[in-house]
C-alpha cells in the first residue's frame, strides 16, 4: 500500500490491492487499483500515484510550513529494519482530520473520560501536519514519532514555524524511531495513523496497545485515516469499531491533494475494556458518510 491506501509502489500482492480497492472510492483510486506494476518502473509512476505531489496546500501557505507533497516507499528508504514496511508519504487533509477528530470527540461524551486528559500520538507524523491540526484542540500532550530522519527534521522545523505565527504554547514533540520501539506514554491516549505502514506492523501496534490499555485503565482509541489494515485491528477481538466513514474534503484540500482525491475513509476504534460495566459507553451507532 502506499500512504493513500493504495497498492504500494509496486510490492503489492493481490490481497492488499483488492483490500485497498474496497476502502477507496475517488476515481483516482479506483484508477491506481486497477493496476499493478514493477519496481523498476516506481519512480516513472510517481507522477501517475500523485499526479498533484506539487500543489502547495492553502494550510502551508498561510503557516508558512511545509507539509505538503508525496515521498514514496523508495524514497524514504533510510536504512531501518521498517523501511520495507513503510507506505510513504503524504499529509492528512485538514477538514478530513478536523472531521474526524471532531466524530471522536462526540465519543466521549457520553463518558467519564475527557479529551483534556488525552495524548494524542501520530504513529507515522511525518512532516507534522497532523501534529498541528491535533494542537488545535486541548490534547494533554502531542506526539509525534516518525521513522524517517529527514522528516522527522522538517516536522520540528514546521512546528517551530506554526507556534511562531499561531503563538500557540501547546506541547509538542516529535520522536525519530520506528513507532514499534515507541515508549508509550500513560493513558488515555488517541493514536492516529494514516496509513503508515503494512498490515504486518499495525498488528505488532495493535499488540502493544491492547497490552498496554489492559494493564491501565484501559483508555485507549484509535484513530485510523485510509485504514487498509481495519480487520488486522479488529479480528484479535481487543479493538471495536466505533465508526467508519467516508470523509469529503473541502475545496482546499481536494485542490491540493496529492493524489487528487476528493474523499479520505476513517474509522475510528477504541479497546474492548474487558471489565464488566467497564470504562466506556459502548458506540450507539455508526457515524454516517459525511
Ligand atoms: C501517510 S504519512 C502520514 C503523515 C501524517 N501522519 C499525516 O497524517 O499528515 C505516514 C508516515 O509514516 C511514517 N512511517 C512509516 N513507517 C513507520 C514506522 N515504522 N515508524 C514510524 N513512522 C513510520 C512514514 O515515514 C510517513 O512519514
Amino acid at each position: 500500500m502506499n500512504a493513500h491506501g493504495e497498492p504500494a509502489a509496486f510490492r503489492a500482492d493481490s490481497f492488499s490491492v483488492f483490500l485497498a480497492c474496497q476502502l477507496s472510492f475517488t476515481s483516482a483510486i479506483i484508477e491506481k487499483c486497477s493496476s499493478k506494476g514493477e519496481d523498476a518502473h516506481a519512480l516513472a509512476r510517481a507522477p501517475k500515484i500523485a499526479p498533484n505531489r506539487n500543489a502547495l496546500h492553502p494550510f502551508d501557505r498561510k503557516y508558512g510550513t511545509d507539509t505538503g507533497g508525496y515521498l514514496s516507499p523508495d524514497d524514504l528508504r533510510g536504512g531501518a529494519t521498517s523501511d520495507a514496511m513503510n507506505n510513504g508519504y503524504s499529509a492528512v487533509g485538514p477538514s478530513v482530520f478536523r472531521v474526524a477528530c471532531r466524530r471522536w470527540r462526540e465519543t466521549l461524551l457520553s463518558s467519564t473520560s475527557r479529551l483534556e486528559a488525552y495524548t494524542f500520538v501520530d504513529v507515522g507524523a511525518g512532516k507534522g501536519r497532523a501534529l498541528l491540526l491535533a494542537a488545535e484542540s486541548p490534547f494533554r500532550k502531542v506526539i509525534g514519532v516518525e521513522l524517517n530522519e529527514e522528516l522527522a527534521r522538517i516536522a520540528r522545523r514546521n512546528i517551530i514555524i506554526w507556534k511562531r505565527t499561531t503563538r500557540s504554547r501547546g506541547k509538542i514533540r516529535v520522536l525519530e524511531q520506528d513507532a514499534l520501539d515507541f515508549r508509550w506514554p500513560r493513558a488515555p491516549l488517541l493514536v492516529y495513523l494514516n496509513n503508515p505502514f503494512e498490515c504486518e506492523l499495525v498488528e505488532k501496534l495493535a499488540a502493544r496497545l491492547a497490552s498496554l490499555a489492559a494493564s491501565g485503565p484501559g483508555l485507549v482509541d484509535l484513530l485510523y485515516v485510509n485504514p487498509a489494515c481495519a480487520d488486522t485491528l479488529t479480528k484479535n477481538g481487543n479493538f471495536e469499531l466505533l465508526w467508519n466513514a467516508q470523509i469529503q474534503m473541502d475545496e482546499a484540500d481536494q485542490q491540493a491533494d496529492p493524489y487528487g482525491a476528493a474523499s479520505d475513509r476513517v474509522a475510528a476504534f477504541r479497546f474492548r475494556t474487558q471489565r464488566p460495566g467497564g470504562n466506556f459507553p459502548r458506540p450507539t451507532a455508526r457515524a454516517p458518510a459525511a
